[in-house]
């Protein structure tokens, strides 16, 4: 059957993976909702431009005359909110885009959804759903043991992840409050191909490419559960389409490492694919200044979505970020455009 997908954020990292993955493997249309902020490219949903069952719409979520237009147009089965400010360094720079888009703009998208859904004939309001996209570090940082699980108590700790915890909370409340049909997902640290270049992997690929320093933050020694981009595009489809109605999901990839550690696997597979002859790209390591309020460890029990869903996640951390590496060796125009434009690898967030 094929269904009307909204995906908001979609020309972003992981939304236009989405959107790949939508077009290229599913018979279901797509509608694109994206500001095309700094963080929004065309370029990464060029794959599907040509299909007849996309569409793109140029949008501020925070507009709710807009949304209220799009809905009415484009009349979403399903509804993906991926649109949001994403970086916790420039969110410790300048908190209030991600109060007005994370907080403010999902609330608008809720009220908008929830207008649209008690309009729909009662055939298509049980297929209806709104599907909260959302990051494990809502959850706050854990010590040396212990995992997230979905009931581990909220505890954000920067702007980015105290903003998204609203936007959780405002979800859950439109559920319980409006009957809204929501499911949720919290995910651990996605890296892959189309990722901007500000984030620790692309931005270590393409300074040690370019022979520059790969700047790491503190002792190099804190933990995240690495998640390749295309396992949680398809964590997030099963979720969007079979998910239990009011549940959350936690989603991450059993891939705990150090950034020391990601570092210097980056280093040696540049070493086997592009070696330098100056030396080993792991002299180029260089550790600066701690990102302030930096969390320790981050590690999900993605237990549930596997019992209950029966998805696991297809990549390794060491075959997905070989195939991470060649992707960015293979498509030098895509983040050329962006380095030599918008964003050229500075320092962000040292408060
Ligand atoms: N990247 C990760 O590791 C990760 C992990 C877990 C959860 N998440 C969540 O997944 C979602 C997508 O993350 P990403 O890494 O793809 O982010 P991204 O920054 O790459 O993309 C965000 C997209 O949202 C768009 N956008 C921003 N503000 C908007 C607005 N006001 N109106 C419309 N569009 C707007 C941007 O233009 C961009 O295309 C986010 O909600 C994020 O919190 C990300």
């Amino acid at each position: 059957m094929s269904l009307r997908f909204l995906v908001t954020g979609g020309a972003g990292f992981i939304g236009s993976a989405v959107v790949r993955k939508l077009i290229g493997e599913t018979p279901h249309h797509v509608c694109v909702v994206d500001k095309l902020t700094y963080a929004g490219n065309l370029a990464s949903l060029e794959p599907v431009a040509g299909s007849n069952r996309y569409r793109f719409e140029k949008a501020d979520i925070c507009d709710a005359g807009r949304m209220q237009a799009i809905f009415a147009e484009f009349s979403p089965d399903v509804v993906m909110h991926l649109a949001a400010e994403s970086h916790v360094d420039r969110s410790i720079d300048g908190p209030g885009a991600f109060i007005d888009t994370n907080v403010g703009g999902t609330f608008t998208l809720l009220q908008e959804a929830l207008r649209h859904f008690r309009a729909l004939p009662e055939a298509r309001k049980g297929a209806f759903r709104f599907h909260h996209i959302s990051t494990d570090e809502v959850f706050g940082s854990l010590g040396a043991d212990g995992l997230f699980r979905e009931d581990t108590a909220y505890q954000p700790n920067s702007p980015y992840s105290a903003s998204k915890a609203a936007s959780d909370h405002l979800v859950r409340a439109w559920h319980h409050t409006y009957g809204l049909p929501t499911v949720m997902t919290n995910c651990s640290n996605n890296y892959g191909p189309y990722h901007f270049p500000e984030k620790l992997i692309p931005l270590m690929i393409l300074n040690a490419l370019e022979g520059k320093q790969l700047p790491v933050y503190g002792n190099g020694l804190n933990i995240r559960d690495w998640l390749y981009v295309d396992d949680h595009a398809e964590a997030l489809l099963t979720v969007a389409t079979r998910g239990v109605l009011g549940e959350s999901y936690n989603i991450g990839g059993h891939n705990e490492k150090t950034n020391i550690e990601v570092v210097k696997a980056i280093c040696a597979i540049l070493d086997e694919l592009r070696p330098d002859p100056a030396g080993p790209h792991e002299r180029l390591v260089s550790y600066v200044t701690d990102r302030p309020g930096h969390d320790a460890r981050y590690a999900i029990d993605a237990g549930k979505i596997g019992r209950e869903l029966g998805w696991t996640p297809k990549e390794t951390f060491e075959t997905g970020l070989r195939r991470t590496v060649e992707w960015y060796l293979a498509n030098t125009k895509w983040w050329g455009d962006i380095r030599s434009g918008v964003y050229r690898g500075e320092r962000l967030g040292a408060a």
